[in-house]
């Protein structure tokens, strides 16, 4: 049996990963060094040009125990490659700088992530890079008025943070290829490989903040890009000088004439050129902690979506509760989008409006023990936060509301504990946002 016809319990496990031949151990090795040793002049040369993709020169560039880390995500998302970076935010900045130069435009979702918003809005403008998000986000109309001739690349992502809209991803990713001619990028975070691989429904490159999911216990930042060596970045040479522009360091021919064929050309260009010139590297420590993360990423996943599944239908039916945004619950309007692109579950954050609205909510938030209230996602415990004062406070009420984010929100993020203990510590919340009634 090979790798490629391997489950995804088994890749999880195994995938990238093999006894170290020097000493044996079973375990990935935290390799922590910064450099390798040539054994020639000449290998070296030849790393530096990448006529040799094997030999490690540098930790910025790649790193061992990253590399396993990136083999088993690209295995687990059906890519050609994976590229580890220092953060989600690095991922997403990276993925798009590797196809941007100043003067071009993105068309994005709005229902993302208030981090992405800002890079986008603020720092990528900053640059001369400007975007146009989209709010019906599975409107194929609203994608295609969006574009701009110098449009060169569609992000969005599977589950939007906090407000749950599932992508159309099949329906944007061909406007993206037939209309803006573009690659579709798609933050997988919230949804993470074992409920959806976006690059079988039409993506071309996977973007994720590993920090949450992936990672799964709340202890390291990190990030990944992974290739789904789909797009042609041959089909039209000018719009993509970066592909084909030899790059004095690393030879006579742009990465698209060497490395297509490999499957490589979009991964390569971005650790070589993107990531070695801006610098955002992965830790070998956090790409170890990933690891540990990744082994058992289908059974938390499993026991994650369970939980926010009950979460979800408890708050749906509680009276103190106005809206719960789920895809799970039968009342969203994205549940048809779930069945379709997630019948394993519709991953595990859950936000809901309170009826008493945000000031009581802000007892809610104090009252509860067990959900910890803090700025993450993904974590096996379960979180609690209130977007509009912390993670999305960087938004304007516009944009808030563009995103879905009302005034009363409350994200939740569902651990992996007995669901009762959950249910239970809701309650208490309920009952702290009654009691202080004046
Ligand atoms: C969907 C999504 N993408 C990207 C990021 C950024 O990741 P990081 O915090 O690892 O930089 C986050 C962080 O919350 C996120 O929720």
């Amino acid at each position: 049996m090979t790798t490629s016809e391997w489950g995804f319990d088994t890749l999880q496990v195994h995938a990238g990963a093999a006894p170290d031949p020097a000493n044996g151990a079973r375990a990935t090795p935290i390799f922590a060094t910064t450099s390798y040793v040539f054994d020639s002049v000449d290998q070296a040369a030849a790393s530096f040009r990448l006529d040799d993709l094997e030999q490690h020169a540098y930790s910025r560039l790649s790193n061992p125990t990253s590399v396993v880390a990136e083999q088993r995500i690209a295995a687990l998302e059906h890519g050609s490659a994976a590229v580890a970076v220092s953060s989600g935010q690095a991922a997403t900045t990276l993925a798009l700088l590797n196809l941007l130069r100043s003067g071009d435009h993105v068309v994005a979702s709005d229902r993302v992530y208030g981090g992405t918003v800002l890079l986008l809005r603020e720092r990528f403008a900053e640059l001369g890079i400007d975007t146009t998000f989209v709010s019906d986000v599975n409107d194929p109309a609203e994608w295609r008025r969006a574009t701009r001739p110098n449009t060169r690349a569609f992000f969005a992502e599977s589950i939007g943070n906090p407000t749950g809209v599932v992508l159309d991803i099949e329906t944007v990713a061909q406007v993206a290829h037939e209309h803006a001619r573009v690659p579709l990028i798609v933050d997988n975070t919230l949804a993470t490989p074992y409920l959806v691989r976006p690059l079988d429904h039409g993506a071309d490159i996977v973007v994720h903040s590993t920090t949450k999911f992936l990672s799964g216990h709340g202890t390291a930042i990190g990030g990944v890009v992974v290739d789904g060596a789909s797009f042609d970045f041959g089909a039209e040479p000018r719009r993509w000088p970066g592909f084909h522009t030899a790059d004095p360091s690393h030879g006579e021919v742009g990465y698209w004439e060497r490395f297509a064929k490999l499957g490589l050309a979009y991964a390569l260009r971005l650790r070589t050129t993107v990531l070695r010139g801006y610098g955002p590297a992965p830790s070998p420590f956090n790409s170890f902690l990933l690891l540990q993360g990744l082994e058992t990423l289908s059974l938390r996943v499993r026991q994650h979506v369970a939980n926010a599944q009950a979460v979800a239908e408890f708050l749906d039916r509680h009276p103190q509760v106005t809206q719960v945004h789920y895809p799970g619950l039968d009342t969203s309007p994205h549940a048809a989008l779930a069945r379709r692109y997630l019948p394993r579950g519709a991953g595990a954050v859950v936000s809901f409006e309170l009826a008493a609205g945000l000031a009581r909510g802000r007892r809610f938030v104090e009252a509860v023990r067990l959900f910890s209230h803090l700025a993450n996602i993904g974590d096996v415990r379960s979180l609690i936060i209130h977007p509009a004062s912390t993670v999305s406070a960087n938004l304007t009420e516009e944009q808030l509301r563009a995103g879905g984010i009302g005034p009363g929100l409350i994200r939740l993020s569902v651990g992996i504990e007995d669901v009762d203990d959950l249910l239970a510590d809701l309650e208490r919340g309920f009952e702290a946002v009654t009691t202080h009634v004046s």
